[in-house]
């Protein structure tokens, strides 16, 4: 096994809307569609049909939905671990989508906050087969902690710290290779790790040397700051690790028709993670270019699991 992901899965109910209403404003949908979805499962099923041999490690309720989760890990050919929580529901998520693809959420995490430490290290023949463990935070942090704690040595641990949470701090950042914040993100974590504050609007539009510094001053993992349209920016500490020749550099977006925002940091993140996994000997930089292509494609389909698109769909597209 190659991608290991530990995190969340959530039904995801979405309605299509004109504009997003304003407190205490009704406003008609456009259409309404569910499915699966969650910040870890998204991120397991980009790597999945990106030809990554990928495991996952979540918590279900006892109800409907976990079958249907169930079902679609299966069909995705996941090797999948459930913690059953029967007292209490699957995670859900309202998300809203405007006419320009932005989206507005609202999430009740349920059993996803009760994925315990227990759990996740219990499943030690996912970790001893990893060469990636990729976690988020989307579930309760000590089972984030305790994940990457289990990574095997070699094993590369790569955290992307979304939602933003109340409890991340600089020692969960010293205790991965790689972090790949958003703009919110990377400003929270600034101000939770190294008391610096930065706007998150004005992060895309800092100079090269001073973006790098800052992500220097989250510690030694290399930073993958994502700027949505205008691609994203990379600063390490130790290029030559990642067989990168650059201490920092930007990388831009693919041009698509965007239809739907919704998961593209985990087709991202998931993107990323197998490409790691499937070619450690390149570059950052050539996986980055690979989870760039997957994290546009995904954009043109409404969505979030159902929407990240096949090794084959992304060659065919970019070549
Ligand atoms: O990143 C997108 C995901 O965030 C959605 O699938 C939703 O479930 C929320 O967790």
């Amino acid at each position: 096994m190659s991608v290991l992901v530990v995190g969340s899965y959530n039904q995801d109910h979405v309605w299509r809307i004109d504009r997003f209403p304003q407190p205490g404003e009704t406003r008609r949908g456009l259409g309404f569609s569910t499915g699966p979805g969650g910040k870890g499962f998204n991120q397991a099923v980009a790597s999945a049909r990106q030809q990554a041999q990928t495991a996952f490690i979540g918590a279900l309720g006892e109800d409907a939905l976990a079958r249907t989760a169930r079902e679609l890990a299966a069909a995705e050919g996941l090797d999948a671990r459930w913690q059953v929580c029967s007292d209490t529901t699957t995670g859900s998520c309202g998300i809203v989508v405007d006419a320009q693809g932005q989206n507005q959420i609202v999430l009740d995490l349920a059993a996803n906050e009760r994925l315990s430490p227990e759990f996740v290290t219990a499943q030690q023949d996912l970790f001893a087969g990893a060469r990636v463990v990729l976690v988020q935070m989307e579930t309760g942090l000590s089972s984030v902690r305790a994940a990457l704690a289990a990574a095997p040595a070699g094993c590369l641990r790569m955290l992307n710290p979304a939602p933003v949470h109340a409890d991340a701090d600089a020692a969960l950042i010293a205790g991965v290779d790689l972090v790949t914040p958003n703009e919110t993100e990377f400003a929270d974590l600034l101000a939770r790790c190294a008391g610096i504050d930065v706007g998150a609007d004005s992060v895309a539009a800092l100079g090269d040397a001073e973006l790098h510094a800052l992500c220097r001053r989250l510690g030694g993992a290399s930073v993958i700051v994502t700027l949505g349209a205008r691609g994203c920016f990379v600063s390490h500490a130790d290029a030559a690790r990642w067989h990168d020749g650059e201490a920092h550099y930007r990388l831009p977006s693919e041009r698509v028709q965007v239809r739907d925002t919704t998961g593209a940091g985990d087709a991202f993140n998931g993107a990323l993670a197998a490409r790691l996994a499937r070619f450690p000997q390149r570059s950052l930089r050539d996986a980055l270019i690979q989870a760039g292509r997957a994290a546009a494609l995904s954009t043109e389909r409404a969505g979030a699991a159902v929407a990240m698109p096949t090794l084959a769909e992304v060659q065919a597209r970019f070549g």
